[in-house]
């Protein structure tokens, strides 16, 4: 049996996860993996003070967020969009699955990988958030804190 029947990457369009990609591709070439491309898009949360609870103001500030979130929808599909296009044509004998959630990414991440029988999680160290200095970002750093599966962190 194969040592990695399915890989997740997950994806975010930044450079590292990018990177992640071409490194599961070329082990899913060795392997003849399954390759899962994950992208999760992050729920707005709408900030309401308790005491004022839903005014006209925060009223208003649902609306921006729903236009928020669905624009922010509409850039995770072309994420993978784009990456499916790109591994189709440059890697047409790998099996590939997109699949487009929504949640915190960390916890949807690790979620994904146990529930689905993977072997490997290929991800970047950072992604599109990335103001601090740190080697890893928030999803990559709980995602190796809390998942069982082997990860691949590539820069
Ligand atoms: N929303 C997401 N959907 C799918 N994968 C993601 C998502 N966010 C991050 N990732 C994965 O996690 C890797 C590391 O990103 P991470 O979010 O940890 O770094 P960052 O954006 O620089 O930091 P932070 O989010 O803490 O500001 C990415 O390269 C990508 O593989
Ligand atoms: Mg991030």
């Amino acid at each position: 049996m194969a040592m990695y029947e399915k890989i997740l990457v997950p994806l975010d369009g930044s450079e590292p996860s990018n990177h992640a990609l071409e490194h599961a591709l070329s082990i899913a070439e060795k392997y003849k993996s399954k390759v899962t491309l994950l992208a999760v898009v992050p729920r707005v949360v709408l900030p309401v003070f308790p005491d004022e609870g839903f005014g006209t103001a925060p009223v208003t500030a649902a609306k921006d967020m729903a236009r928020y979130q669905d624009k922010m929808k509409e850039i995770y599909e072309n994420v993978l969009k784009d990456a499916r296009e790109e591994v189709s044509k440059e890697h047409p004998g790998i099996e590939l699955e997109t699949v487009l959630k929504e949640g915190r990414p960390s916890a949807t991440i690790v979620e994904t990988a146990e529930e689905g029988e993977i072997d490997l999680i290929v991800m970047g160290s950072r992604g599109v958030g990335g103001i601090t200095g740190w080697i890893l970002g928030s999803t990559s750093r709980r995602v190796v804190d809390s998942c069982t599966k082997p990860i691949l962190i590539v820069k």
